[in-house]
């Protein structure tokens, strides 16, 4: 295993602004890697990449910062609507006169989410923002729908006590925070804003698509960026579990189903065999299988999960003659509880060639 400290980040501007990505709390998100990550990227060069299990969009926007011609994917929607306004989308923004008419008074008279979430999530006004809103969205099309609904999903993720849905008594973590305090309308207007300062040109044809890993077309790019989630020895990382809200959000909870006898009123776990101690070797496998021809594998892996490191070498040089090593220490956000919610961990990064 090397260990290897690499030279100066040479593109400062790409990190600047990828620091500037509008953050979301997600779990694995990757952020505090955000410097590592460009220089490796860097270093390795090229002009094609691609982030094949994107989440929250941040490293995607960092590659399409650097120059890469991206290609986005993930198999939940919103991470791949946030990817669609932010990384596919080069031009779009939501105008003046748009953001208004969304904070407006409703075109319709919807309530699903008032009558569906009553008593659940948010106040009674800010799920009647939410219908609203929907009332407008649904009028839009293309980058500027994509950009709406991102910002729709940011407010309410903010809002929401800890990001995640898995429990319903907001007064639990109340803690005076701005963020928990203003109302969704106001947010909106907020996060619209940045979203909008998301946008600009690479000069490239950058792709957000929405589907399973194994099925992404572009199995060659110079890059290939894996963050799969991870299978750690106690917990779950159920993203569903805790997003379920932000994903129904995403698509008006069409196309979806709400499991009603749950108390939060989740939707049907997505089955994902990077979750599980039973499947995620072959996964990993399967993975590196797909994208053997890339000319650079780079995977983030934490040293809690499950296989361990040297397990991890020995499944990437099946496919890559040269693997180096990145080691990171790393915070991460785990579960709903105090005690869980920081537990320390390197973040491993495999950098897979052909010598
Ligand atoms: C660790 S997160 C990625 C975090 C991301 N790099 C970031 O910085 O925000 C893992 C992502 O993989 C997605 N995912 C899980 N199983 C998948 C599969 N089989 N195909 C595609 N995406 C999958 C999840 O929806 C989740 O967004």
């Amino acid at each position: 295993m090397t260990l290897s400290v690499g030279t100066p980040p040479t593109s400062p501007g790409a990190l600047a602004r990828a620091r500037g990505f509008p953050r979301i709390r997600y779990m694995g998100s990757k952020y505090r890697l955000l410097p590592h990550l460009e220089q490796v990227f860097d270093d390795l060069g090229g002009t094609t990449a691609v982030d094949a299990f994107s989440g929250s969009g941040v490293v995607s926007y960092l590659l399409k910062a650097q120059g890469f011609q991206v290609t986005t994917n993930d198999f939940l929607n919103f991470p791949t609507v946030i990817a669609r306004a932010s990384v596919a989308n080069s031009v779009e923004m939501l105008d003046p006169e748009t953001i208004d008419q969304i904070c407006g008074p409703p075109a319709d008279d919807r309530d699903f989410i008032q009558s569906t979430f009553d008593g659940l999530y948010f106040t009674h006004e800010d799920r009647q923002f939410l219908d609203s809103a929907w009332s407008h969205i649904d009028r839009l099309s293309g980058y500027k729908q994509d950009l709406a609904i991102a910002a729709l999903v940011l407010s309410a993720a903010r809002k929401q006590p800890r990001g995640v849905f898995t429990f319903t008594d907001s007064t639990r973590y109340a803690d005076g925070r701005r963020d928990l305090q203003l109302p969704l309308r106001e947010h909106f207007r907020e996060r619209a804003a940045a979203y909008n300062s998301t946008v600009f040109d690479n000069g490239l044809q950058n792709t957000a698509r929405r589907g399973d890993v194994f099925d992404v077309p572009d199995t060659s790019p110079d890059i290939v960026y894996l963050d799969p989630p991870y299978a750690p020895p106690r917990d779950d990382n159920d993203y569903i579990k805790r997003y379920h809200f932000l994903e129904g959000l995403s698509v008006y909870w069409r196309g979806v189903t709400i499991m009603e006898d749950t108390k939060t009123k989740k939707l049907e776990k997505r089955f994902t065999p990077f979750a599980y101690k039973k499947t995620i070797e072959d996964a990993l496998v399967r993975t590196f299988e797909h994208f053997k021809d890339a000319d650079s594998i780079v995977l983030s892996y934490s040293s809690n999960a499950i296989p361990d490191a040297p397990r991890i070498l020995d499944l990437l040089r099946t496919v890559k003659s040269s693997v180096d090593i990145r080691s990171i220490e790393h915070k991460y956000h785990f579960g709903t509880h105090s005690a869980a919610t920081r537990r320390e961990a390197s973040e491993h990064l495999f950098i897979g060639r052909n010598a």
